[in-house]
């Protein structure tokens, strides 16, 4: 299946042959870069006048925002965002379905969206006229976190085929989780999570999985170990000191669990990180810390995916 003129709302529909192409591309960018310090030059095809990009942001971001924007301006790419409730007619009462009416209605090529738990968006995405990417949906989909995800692990491990990844804390309100369970599992890694029994999905899919109440335990059986912000905001009516103190006591990540897993053992997370929460200063710290490299290689994964989803053909050498 191409990518062109489609949406990229969920990694469910991405089969073996499509990942293959979007993860040697986004390599072959990444090492053209390192070599050049630029990745233009690369398109064949480009046409005379550049694509225009939609990047629409209805929740806050900074790594995925900038990360889309980056890569837009890596290939020659034109962008305009949208990222601001006060400043825009969503002040004045405009809802957010018209809001993206109105924007695709401009003939952006592409509209990058991020949105909340939002009937009113899904139900507009499907009849907006151009192709939208998900840039992270409410607490279902991150779809091109998890691309980032998995071509790093595959950078760094080689392959995931009977890769153990744990995903450690706020797996219930995590779009990455859910994201990364569906990929992950895709590509023939084995999946679990671990946390307090509150933060687990009670979901089908994520019953399905192993769940470690104990750290050490879970330490002990992972190759890497995915850490997720705790969401405070999504958790109602216990109170944000009481969640992260208890929290902190039991699964933050420290460097005895590094130990636990050997010089092997790879750490991630899709940040935002909250310091002295989910993982110890020592711990972001370590040279099995691969947080930063996740966010270097989500510029070259967002730029594969546009190239494909554009028509734009790339010179392989
Ligand atoms: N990883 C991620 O989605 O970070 P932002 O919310 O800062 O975009």
């Amino acid at each position: 299946m191409s990518f062109v003129g489609q949406s990229f709302l969920s990694v469910e529909n991405l089969n073996s042959q499509q990942l293959k192409l979007l993860f040697d591309r986004a390599k072959l960018f990444k090492s053209e870069f390192a070599k050049r310090r630029s990745i233009d030059h690369l398109i064949k095809n480009r046409p005379k006048s550049p694509k225009l990009l939609a990047m629409v942001f209805l929740e806050p971001s900074t790594r995925t925002r900038i990360s889309f924007q980056t890569a837009a301006y890596r290939l020659g790419l034109e962008s305009f965002v949208f990222d601001s409730a006060t400043t825009t007619s969503l002040s004045k009462g405009e809802t957010q379905s018209d809001t993206l009416k109105n924007i695709a209605a401009m003939l952006p090529d592409l509209l990058i969206l991020r949105y909340g738990n939002s009937a009113e968006v899904e139900t507009t995405i499907p009849h907006l006229n151009c192709p939208v990417i998900n840039a992270g949906s409410g607490i279902t989909e991150h779809p091109t976190q998890a691309l980032l995800d998995a071509f790093t692990i595959q950078e760094a491990l080689g392959n995931l085929k009977g890769k153990k990844v744990l995903i450690v804390g706020d797996v219930a309100h995590s779009r990455v989780a859910n994201s990364n369970l569906r990929l992950l599992s895709h590509l023939g890694a084995k999946v679990a999570a671990c946390g307090p029994e509150y933060m687990l999905p009670k979901t089908e899919a994520w019953k399905r999985i192993n769940h470690f109440a104990d750290l050490n335990e879970a330490a002990g059986w992972c190759d890497v170990l995915m850490g997720l912000r705790v969401q405070t905001e999504r958790h109602g009516e216990k109170s944000e000191a009481f969640v992260l103190a208890e929290y902190r006591d039991k699964y933050q990540v420290t460097e005895q669990h590094l130990k636990i897993m050997g010089p092997g053992g790879l750490l991630m997370h899709p940040g935002p990180v909250i310091h002295g929460v989910e993982f110890s200063p020592e711990v972001l710290r370590s040279r099995q810390c691969l947080v930063l490299t996740q966010v270097t290689n989500g510029v070259f994964v967002r730029a594969a995916l546009y190239t494909l989803m554009l028509g734009l053909e790339v010179e392989s050498n």
